[in-house]
């Protein structure tokens, strides 16, 4: 056998602690697996003294995850600390500085310093892995690197946050609306220390921001992606929606478009009957379709303590087996600078719009769409109350911009009570 791969694990949290006891409790199979031990050298936490309920003692330890990055018996620095920078960053820079191969889960670092990262990496001739920043222990990046390699890809699609997909299905299982179930997902410690990560969307656009670089060779552009959350989604929408074939998902989307890349982070209408419409709970899936391969459907557990180290595993034994892949699946200073296009590829939307229960409301409304070429595919009323007279409409295939247009246009008719609500029908 080969020498060990020797670990410095920084952050003994969540997921760094799953880490702990997957190689202690493996150690075996992954020495017959990677050829070589896989060993852990040191380790890096806030807290010295915290009880863990995992044996550290046969390890070293450094107060200072940078120090730990530069030790000479580390071979490869697994960063599990969290944080867009501060130690997180530091101590990454420096593993890499140091001539160490790097795994981490850190999305948020990523999506703002992955280029970077990527291009000294490579400079460095080291490794920078992260499978376990995106979908937990689905395999999507190597999926997308590896076993989708020899297609182009048309469109990458995922629900990438397990808190807002447990909100969205809780809602509508439970007859519940978008505050209570927060209240609830709270409490049971789902959310993020900052929710609006969570339930903003953001934490799924940093997901979607490093899957966008690898399906389509560009440079990791979070700014880019259209982001909006799960906040104003009501149950109203949630069950008009299922009456219709539908659910709600906070959904992403990149693809490349005439105009540019699009990256989209959004609630969105998909059919109920469609792999993405039956997810459940905090499950996340990733959907890619390439020319070649069609589409692929990836499932599974996007968080806790087991799914996410099994996928830092993943990227260990990659390193172990002397296995090396581009960070996005082609030399970083190759990746392209493309514009982020908003807008670009069209659908049909959902709307609900509150109108003055009185003659000609409808007409005016019809007429408001139509002026911005908007046209209508199916509408219905319902819940018909003395003075509101509540519509849905199923536009036909058209454009955001010309939804916010006609939407416009209708305020001005002054037949609306209500704040319309407008979301895209994404065909998956
Ligand atoms: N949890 C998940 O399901 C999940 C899923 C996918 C990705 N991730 C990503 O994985 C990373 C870790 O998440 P987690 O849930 O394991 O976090 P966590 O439970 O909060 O653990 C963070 C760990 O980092 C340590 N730490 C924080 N600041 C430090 C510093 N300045 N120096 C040394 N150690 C420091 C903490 O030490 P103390 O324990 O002493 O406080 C703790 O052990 C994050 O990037 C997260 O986004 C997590």
């Amino acid at each position: 056998m080969s020498d060990p791969l020797r670990l410095g694990i920084a952050g003994l949290g969540t997921v760094g602690t799953g880490v702990l006891r997957i190689v202690q409790s493996h150690a075996e199979m992954l020495a017959q697996r990677a050829g070589r031990a896989v060993e852990i050298a040191a380790v890096s936490a806030r807290s010295r003294g915290k009880d863990r309920g995992v044996d550290l003692s046969a390890y070293g330890w450094e107060d200072d995850p940078v120090a730990l990055a530069r030790r000479d018996d580390v071979d490869l620095f697994v960063e599990l600390m969290g944080g867009e920078d501060g130690p997180a960053k530091a101590s990454v820079e420096a593993a890499i500085a140091a001539g160490k191969h790097v795994v981490t889960a850190n999305k948020a670092m990523l999506a703002i310093h992955g280029q970077a990262m990527a291009e000294a990496a490579e400079d460095a001739g080291v490794a920078l892995r992260f499978e376990a920043a995106v979908a937990g222990a689905i395999p999507c990046i190597k999926a997308l690197t590896e076993g989708l390699a020899g297609n182009r890809i048309r469109r990458v699609m995922g629900v990438m946050n397990g808190t807002c997909n447990y909100i969205l299905t809780r809602m509508e299982s439970a007859h519940l609306s978008y505050d209570a179930v927060f209240d609830e997902a709270n409490a049971l410690g789902y959310l993020e220390a900052d929710p609006t990560l969570d339930v903003g969307g953001i934490d799924a656009g940093h997901k979607l921001a490093l899957l966008s670089a690898i399906a389509f060779g560009t440079r990791v552009d979070f700014a880019g992606v259209e982001i909006e959350g799960i906040e104003r989604v009501s149950i109203t929408d949630i069950e008009q929606a299922r009456d219709m074939g539908y659910r709600i998902k906070l959904l992403g989307v990149a693809q490349m478009t005439g105009r540019g890349l699009e990256q989209r982070m959004q609630p969105c209408l998909v059919p109920a009957d469609s792999p993405l419409g039956q997810l459940e709970n905090a499950t996340n899936m990733v959907v890619i379709e390439g020319d070649a391969a069609g589409q692929i459907v990836l499932r599974g557990a996007g968080a806790g303590e087991g799914p996410t180290a099994s996928a830092v595993m993943a990227d260990v034994m990659d390193i172990a087996r002397g296995f090396r892949v581009p960070v996005f699946g082609q030399p970083a200073r190759t990746l392209a600078e493309a514009p982020a296009a908003r807008s670009a590829a069209p659908a049909p939307y959902y709307l609900r719009l509150t109108l003055e229960d009185k003659p000609g409301a409808l007409a005016k409304v019809a007429s408001a769409l139509g002026e911005s070429g908007v046209s209508i595919n199916r509408m219905r009323q319902y819940g018909h109350a003395d003075t509101a007279a509540p519509v849905l409409i199923v536009t036909h295939t058209t454009t955001s911009d010309a939804i916010a247009h006609a939407l416009a246009g209708v305020e001005t008719t002054g037949v609306l009570l209500e704040e319309p609500v407008a979301i895209r029908i994404e065909e998956v």
